[in-house]
């Protein structure tokens, strides 16, 4: 039995908890549903300023009753210190996932992105040490790579930011690491790459590559490509990111805390292999559409040209083991946008 596996047993069995920050986001409404799916006691925050209410909608509709009135919702801002103190009254695990997400968006705005990822940050931060909880995770980001040319990326090798998201995402880990030496609070950062999946917003200037691409398929408009399409990143579905922050929350061994992990599966896809893949799985699903060729346009500032996670740190230390390839992601996730797009047109 995989380590996974014992430890959901054990969540079964046990109810803990839980505070979800960025709830009703993505990845956040991701962990919810799996934490009251093994019956457990979840508080979440959120100000909806990237998340949605249908997302919170959505989980109600996966989980049992009872599994749904274990959950509290507070909706405030991370950046009110209050806020912060009453979502971690009481909890043991905190998975930290609030934050302004996107290269581009901070390059256009770093003040609000600084705000939010930092001083927001150390606001939870702050509250999680002063509520004794038992871990506390928080999503950090492949983008702290920055300029290191190595591939794969090996955590303890860093290059210079490229963007200010990227300086808000190290300074993150600089914190968690202070704060776990000064207050003996135990952090453990997850480097994500590139998740996808279900509830990953299609919409909006900031939309994720995934999203964007199988709705623009959907709908007949036009996909583009940044760059020659030989920018390559290490795709990684959701579950294996749900898997990965639950082994992290209980770890207990001393040399698998305050580390941070990378988070990802270890492949490299190019965007334009992820786009003969996902046109594929789209025509095959709606049937309608003819093919399409991409257009291509300038390299995006900010971004690295090739990504792709040594994940060896995580698989040795909390027994991390992805369940989901790209291809497997992609045609799990494809039925819900299918769906999504479909009631929202
Ligand atoms: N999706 C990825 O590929 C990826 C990669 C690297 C890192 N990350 C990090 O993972 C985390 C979750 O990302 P996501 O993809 O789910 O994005 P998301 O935008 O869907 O979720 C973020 C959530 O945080 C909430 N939020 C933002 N600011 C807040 C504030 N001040 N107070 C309360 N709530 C606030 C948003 O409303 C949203 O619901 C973020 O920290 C992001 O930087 C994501």
């Amino acid at each position: 039995m995989s380590r996974f596996d014992q430890v959901k047993r054990i969540l079964i069995e046990n109810e803990y908890r839980w505070l979800i920050t960025g709830v009703a986001g993505f990845i956040g409404s991701n962990l919810l549903e799996h934490l009251l799916r093994l019956n457990q006691r979840v508080v979440g925050v959120d100000n909806f300023v990237t998340g949605f209410q249908r997302n919170l909608d959505e989980v109600k509709g996966l989980v049992t009753p009872d599994q749904w009135d274990r959950f509290r919702f507070i909706e405030g801002d991370i950046q009110n210190i209050s806020v912060c103190n009453d979502a971690c009254q009481g909890v043991d695990y905190v998975l930290h996932q609030a934050a302004l997400g996107s290269v581009p968006r901070s390059l256009e705005d770093p003040i609000t992105t600084n705000e939010i990822n930092i001083s927001g940050f150390l606001n939870i931060l702050v509250a999680a040490r002063d509520a004794n909880v038992k871990n506390f995770v928080y999503a950090a980001s492949s983008s702290t790579y920055g300029d290191h040319p190595a591939l794969p990326k090996v955590e303890e090798n860093i290059g210079k930011p490229l963007s200010p998201y990227a300086v808000t995402k190290y300074v993150n880990e600089l914190y968690a690491d202070v704060f776990a030496r000064s207050y003996g609070l135990n952090t453990i950062g997850l480097r994500y790459f590139n998740i996808f999946g279900p509830r990953q917003d299609p919409d909006g200037a900031y939309a994720a590559v995934i999203p964007k691409w199988v709705a623009a398929l959907l709908k007949d408009e036009p996909v583009f490509i940044n760059g020659d399409g030989e920018t390559s990143r290490d795709f990684c579905y959701i579950k294996n990111a749900v898997q990965a922050n639950i082994l992290a929350a209980v770890a207990e061994n001393t040399d698998a805390l305050n580390q941070v992990y990378n988070v990802a599966v270890g492949d490299r896809t190019t965007l334009n292999q992820l786009f003969s893949s996902i046109q594929e799985k789209v025509l095959s699903t709606v049937k309608k559409h003819e093919e399409v060729e991409p257009l291509f346009r300038n390299f995006r500032a900010g971004d690295v040209k090739h990504s792709q996670a040594d994940i060896s740190k995580a698989t040795d230390f909390l027994e991390y083991t992805p369940t989901h390839n790209v291809d497997a992601g992609l045609d799990e996730s494809m039925g819900w946008y299918i769906n999504f797009l479909d009631k929202n047109s």
